[in-house]
């Protein structure tokens, strides 16, 4: 009946990573065993302490509408917590709960952007920045990376080239999807001077601020002049292994967040009640299970990039951050005579049941990209699945 659709759902994209977990669900249930690269979930659960804190908050009844911009306790606890890891003085009054970091994207563009503003965003990046801004009516300027020896770096020649008087916001996610790349003090503080110079408001993803191997997380909110114009999109999904759970907040100036919490109101009335409790319990709990997961996730890191780098035509950086690694398959896609990304995932796919995404997954490619590129996560494939699937992989491409 798509006489009935509104003219503007044209404009709105897709996450098209699931489609390719789909893809390979097709395929294990042909009975193939399929390596499950794709998709950025945890095949980890969640921290005990978390679950039962969730179902004892159910026994007590929390299974009511609370506060819109979430329940104090909430508000406090991330306001200390994401305050003492980013050097920042919050308190509740900072922080609107949220059903997931990702709503975070789409309310902070519809509470501050109009119709033909700019938006710079990172491309290869998270797919819903470009489709909430084209949703939306804004004009994306997407900018990329630049593949240098121990990783990628901001491409600045692109973000300030496409800088004009109809930019308003940027985007920024630090450390970053699909790339891993990971601003140094360095490369933080120049980005902020942009902001600052061009009176740039902020959005920072810091959904894997603490997907971190070594050393401590830093946020551009915490650079002298930044706070006042940035908005954190956190989230618990990853650092609690919490994807399902759908708990995340907007952190920033309470002028901000609370046109933030006004979208609250009129999508979802509040996040759910009892989930808030749990993550009140992750704050505050333990963090030995998180400890724990970090130490699997380095053993899986550092078994795929070995094997990935030993393949014929591959190459790949050994990240600090996040749960993937975004390997240059420019050579090996020549020797396996595959003309597009796709083509090879596809080839890799149906020939060994390993699966993962490509740079296409992640933004409309720019028109000056040479390199290929695909995304693998290890967080939802164990060690020995990886050591399997990468071998078969190593096979096809010598
Ligand atoms: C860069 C980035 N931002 C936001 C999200 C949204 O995560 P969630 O909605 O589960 O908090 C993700 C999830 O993979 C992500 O990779």
């Amino acid at each position: 009946m798509s006489k009935y659709l509104a003219d503007r759902m044209s404009k709105l994209g897709t996450e098209t990573a699931f489609a390719v977990g789909a893809e390979a669900a097709e395929l294990a249930a042909k009975g193939v065993k399929v390596y499950p690269f794709h998709l950025g979930d945890l095949n980890i659960p969640t921290p005990k302490h978390i679950r039962e804190a969730a179902f004892k908050a159910i026994e007590e009844g929390k299974t009511g509408y609370c506060p819109t911009p979430g329940i104090a306790p909430l508000r406090d606890a991330l306001a200390e917590d994401v305050g003492k890891a980013r050097n920042l003085n919050l308190s509740g009054a900072n922080v609107s709960v949220q059903p997931g970091g990702k709503p975070v994207i789409g309310k902070f563009i519809m509470a501050f952007m109009n119709p033909g503003d700019e938006v710079l965003y990172p491309n290869p990046g998270f797919p819903i920045y470009e489709s909430m801004i084209l949703f939306h009516g804004g004009v994306p300027r997407p900018y990329g990376f630049i593949e240098v020896e121990d990783g990628f770096a901001l491409d600045f020649e692109a973000i300030e080239r496409q800088i004009t008087p109809r930019t308003k916001l940027l985007i920024y996610n630090n450390y970053h999807n699909p790339t891993s790349a990971s601003s140094d003090d360095g490369e933080m503080e120049r980005l902020a001077e942009l902001c600052l110079k061009h009176d740039l408001l902020v959005l920072s993803d810091e959904s894997y601020f603490d997907i971190l191997y070594d050393g401590k997380g830093k946020s551009i909110s915490s650079i002298p002049g930044m706070f006042e114009r940035t908005v954190i999109l956190y989230t618990f999904s990853k650092k609690f292994a919490m994807t399902g759970w759908r708990l995340g907040a907007a952190i920033g100036p309470k002028e901000l967040v609370n046109h933030i919490s006004r979208f609250n109101v009129n999508d979802e009335s509040c996040t759910s009640h009892f989930v808030q409790w749990a993550g009140v319990a992750a704050l505050q709990g333990p963090l030995d299970e998180f400890y724990s997961m970090m130490a699997t996730l380095k053993e899986r890191r550092d078994v795929a990039v070995d094997l990935l780098n030993s393949m014929k035509g591959v190459k790949v950086c050994r990240p600090n951050s996040t749960f993937y690694l975004f390997a240059n398959v420019t050579e090996a896609m020549d020797n396996l005579g595959t003309k597009t990304v796709e083509e090879f995932r596809k080839k890799v796919l149906d020939e060994t049941g390993v699966s993962f995404t490509t740079r296409n997954h992640f933004g409309s490619p720019l028109p000056d990209e040479k390199q290929q590129y695909i995304r693998l996560a290890y967080s939802g494939i164990n060690v020995e699945d990886i050591k399997e699937g990468l071998s078969k992989m190593k096979e096809l491409l010598g």
